[in-house]
């Protein structure tokens, strides 16, 4: 798939099932913008709405915010891959830091996740970044480029094609402090670089990778001006469809 303009929210474990139905109608009302992508990872619980919701009636698209790295089996209050396909869900995130942080989701399991994901036909919004620490050690490129070849470098061509990469500095997400234009820059790039060196430049040319980290509207326009900055992974900001729609409107213009 060639590289897309993606605005993706991802509303975490908020939002009541009347507050979710009111948040997506409130989204509809704004009209979102058709020429860019727009995927919202809601709660599992609501995916089946999200599906006949906002994919049937409002045309944007769907995502489960985790999966299982297992076909299936004893693992009690946990979700398949193969259950998301057989309810139309198109898209899961993976790897999210706060996976990663509390409930210790390591690079293999990702991989393994990646994996289950690919074969049952999702596509994979695939989440990386550093914390402060490395951060302030000057190692986040290479730790990063780490997370990417521990998790992603194992699929084909044709599989790589299915993964969006959305790249989280820890630091950034809900604290209010987001990565200047110029670090998002520096670390996509990197990216792109480090896939088209090790992988292919076919790969890294397509692959769409988004910032995440307190987009905000006030920040969207600024983040967006990074020539490889495909678009946003965007929480908080996600539970109010008027932001919402103003950091869509900024990448549809950017
Ligand atoms: P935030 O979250 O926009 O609230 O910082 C981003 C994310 O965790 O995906």
């Amino acid at each position: 798939m060639p590289r897309r303009k993606i605005a993706a929210g991802n509303w975490k474990m908020n939002k009541n099932y009347d507050d979710a139905l009111q948040l997506i109608r409130d989204i509809s009302a704004t009209n979102p913008p058709k020429e860019i992508h727009t995927v919202l990872a809601v709660p599992s619980i609501y995916l089946k709405n999200g599906v006949d919701m906002l994919m049937h009636i409002i045309g944007l698209d769907v995502a489960a915010q985790n999966c299982h790295q297992e076909p299936s089996g004893a693992y009690t209050g946990e979700i398949s891959a193969s259950m998301l396909s057989s309810i139309s869900v198109p898209y899961v995130v993976i790897g999210h830091s706060e996976r990663r942080e509390y409930f210790h989701e390591n690079s293999q399991q990702l991989a393994s996740k990646v994996d289950v994901a690919l074969s049952n036909g999702l596509q994979v919004i695939f989440c990386c970044g550093e914390s402060l620490d490395i951060r302030k050690s000057g190692n986040h490129v290479p730790h990063v480029c780490k997370q990417i070849r521990e998790s992603l470098f194992h699929l084909s061509d044709d599989q790589w094609s299915n993964v969006i990469i959305a790249y989280e500095p820890i630091w950034a997400i809900g604290t209010g402090e987001t990565a200047s234009p110029e670090q998002a820059q520096e670390m996509h790039q990197a990216l792109r670089t480090m896939i088209a060196n090790e992988k292919s430049s076919n790969i890294a040319e397509n692959v769409s990778i988004l910032y995440g980290g307190s987009v905000k509207p006030a920040n969207a326009k600024d983040i967006f001006t990074g020539e490889d900055v495909d678009g946003a992974l965007v929480g908080g900001a996600s539970l109010n469809a008027d932001g919402f729609k103003e950091i869509m409107d900024a990448l549809a213009r950017s």
